[in-house]
């Protein structure tokens, strides 16, 4: 099996990517693995975001640059037991909009067989859902997931989990809506979808 470059030469499948996984970037964006000098961004670019700060090796992190800075960024990280999460996922406040998370989170899919988890303030589900995420209730998370979304509860009790949804993607093809995607049929696992 063809082990995964995390350093593309310039103009090979990273670049490929951006089209060959749906998606055109803006002019002037440009995708690749992240790189030992940009773990000091990735960081700042975590803390001003406020999302969480655990788990930040530069090595498993895509990112969009413009002018060379570091507009975008996301990773899948992995947890014990084989899970994978994708994670980090955060565009700076001066270039949302332009489709950048959307690019990163089809990148990544693109990289990574399902089952991928993810957790969430409770808002952000929709955001989360056209790429074939759905919401997972306590019984249908993993251990690992049902221990943070209980301490998230006891945390913050007001509402669902104190705002923290946990949601999985099987496999549903990514750039369908949620209704493309089953919503109206069976759906795909089992998992309900909200
Ligand atoms: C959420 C966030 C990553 C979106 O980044 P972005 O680059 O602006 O997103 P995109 O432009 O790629 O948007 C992709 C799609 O999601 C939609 N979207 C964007 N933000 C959304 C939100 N908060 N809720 C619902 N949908 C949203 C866009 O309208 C777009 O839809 P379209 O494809 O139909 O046009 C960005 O607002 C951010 O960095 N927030 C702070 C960090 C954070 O909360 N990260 C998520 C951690 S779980």
């Amino acid at each position: 099996m063809a082990l995964f470059d995390p350093f593309p030469p310039l103009g090979s499948a990273a670049e490929r990517q951006i089209s060959a996984e749906g998606f055109v970037l803006p002019p002037g964006y440009h995708l690749r693995p992240a790189q030992a000098a940009d773990a000091g961004a990735i960081r700042r670019l975590v803390w001003r975001s406020r999302i969480n700060p655990l788990g930040l090796d530069w090595r498993r992190f895509w990112l969009v640059t413009y002018e060379e800075r570091l507009a975008a960024m996301g990773q899948v990280k992995p947890h014990a037991g084989g899970l994978r999460e994708l994670a980090s996922i955060a565009t700076e406040p001066a270039h949302r909009g332009k489709g950048l998370a959307r690019g990163l989170i089809l990148t990544l899919m693109a990289q990574h067989a399902p089952p991928l988890y993810l957790t969430c303030r409770a808002e952000l589900r929709a955001f989360y859902r056209p790429f074939g995420f759905a919401e997972l209730d306590p019984e249908e998370m993993p251990p690992y997931y049902r221990r943070l979304w209980g301490l998230a509860r006891l945390l913050r009790p007001a509402g669902r989990a104190g705002g923290m949804a946990v949601m999985c993607w099987l496999g549903v093809p990514a750039n369908k809506t949620p209704a493309a995607a089953g919503e109206d049929g069976p759906e795909p696992g089992g998992f309900r979808r909200r």
